[in-house]
């Protein structure tokens, strides 16, 4: 009996209507289109505006507009792992408030935290759950409301972040298509680098702690830029190597979205050439855990059935961590 594998048999996104603009970000911080198009690639980015708005209500489109692709109904859904930073609330888990809001009301769920990478760990951790013959249909989410802990007052890192969410659905392959392998790492080390300083166990919310702006993202640029541009490249190389996939062997390459630079040198360090690297930074800026999703979405109609997709990544913790899978339809 040949290998079962998880194949992505359908993916769909959502993006907010907001366009937060260089040109309006001119307006709200010293900062200038020429600058940030030349250091990021950056061009624009999706804001999620209105009150009492949260990352599952971008899911809530994501998703449906995923099912009615697929065919199927929400009730089909055995497990959704939803991989966010900015999950709605510490707890419960934003995939409890999906199922509800989607009716998915014989699946469980649960949220996953990577940052940057959240999206990979992902789709290694539901593929297992194909693989075992335990389910058949999970949704793996990458969605985050980067705006929700932006400093719009801290010009290194309010121009990175946009708003958005992707779906994809994980089920059975027997044709040898699928998530053929993956390569996943972590180093708490990095902590001091990229973080939210309050909010969590360690420093509670406080009147302090929101003086202090401490309750958005910080982080120190160049130097996690240093660890990203060498470790995904080399992550993304190192899952080809283990297939014995050359540069010519791939269709697509699908980097996360966090600066143009670090995705060049990606390309760079696995030979892909520059027409079968995804890109969209440019629209939709660094959308932490759903870029990798946003890319499938806007790219899925080039895609045809066997095609190499390798699929890397770099954040904040740090993790990072590469995905070689066959595209399955
Ligand atoms: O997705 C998760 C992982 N995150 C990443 O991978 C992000 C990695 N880091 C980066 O992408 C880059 O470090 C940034 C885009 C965040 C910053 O670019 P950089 O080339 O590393 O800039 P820098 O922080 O070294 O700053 C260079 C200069 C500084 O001025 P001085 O000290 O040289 O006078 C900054 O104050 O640019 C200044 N600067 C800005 N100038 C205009 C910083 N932000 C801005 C800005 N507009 N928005």
């Amino acid at each position: 009996m040949s290998k079962i594998h998880a194949a992505i048999t359908a993916v769909h996104a959502y993006v907010p209507d907001y366009i937060l603009t260089n040109q309006e970000l001119e307006t709200m911080v010293d900062t200038n289109d020429e600058w940030i198009t030349t250091r990021t690639g950056i061009k624009e980015r999706r804001i999620l505006k209105g009150e009492g708005l949260g990352t599952s209500d971008m899911a809530v489109p994501a998703v449906n507009g995923l099912l009615k692709k697929r065919g199927i109904g929400a009730e089909e859904i055995d497990l959704i792992i939803f991989c966010t930073t900015t999950p709605d609330f510490v707890f419960p888990a934003t995939a409890n408030i999906l199922a509800d809001k989607i009716g998915a009301k014989n699946a469980w769920g649960y949220d996953l935290s990577a940052a940057c990478s959240g999206f990979l760990f992902g789709l290694a951790t539901g593929s297992q759950f194909i693989e075992s013959g335990k389910y058949k249909k999970v949704l793996i989410i990458g969605g985050d409301k980067m705006s929700s802990i932006t400093n719009y007052q801290d010009r290194a890192t309010c121009i990175i972040f946009g708003d958005g969410c992707g779906a994809v659905l994980l089920e059975p392959n027997d044709e040898g298509n699928g998530i053929i392998d993956s390569i996943l790492k972590s180093d708490g080390s990095g902590v001091p680098y990229l973080h939210q300083k309050a909010g969590g166990s360690v420093k509670p919310a406080s009147h302090e702690t929101v003086d202090a702006r401490e309750h958005y993202a910080y982080q120190e640029g160049q130097a996690v830029f240093k660890f990203a541009v060498t470790n995904m490249a080399d992550v993304a190389a190192e899952v080809m190597e283990r297939n014995n996939l050359k540069a010519e062997d791939i269709a697509w390459l699908v980097p996360h979205q966090a600066n143009k630079r670090i995705i060049d040198a990606t390309a760079n360090r696995t030979g892909v050439s520059a027409d079968k690297v995804i890109i969209n930074i440019e629209k939709y800026g660094n959308t932490t855990n759903a870029t990798i999703p946003l890319c499938l979405w806007e790219w899925e109609t080039k895609f045809k059935k066997g095609d190499n997709l390798i699929l890397a990544a770099f954040g904040g913790g740090f993790t990072w961590g590469s995905i070689y899978l066959k595209w399955a339809y």
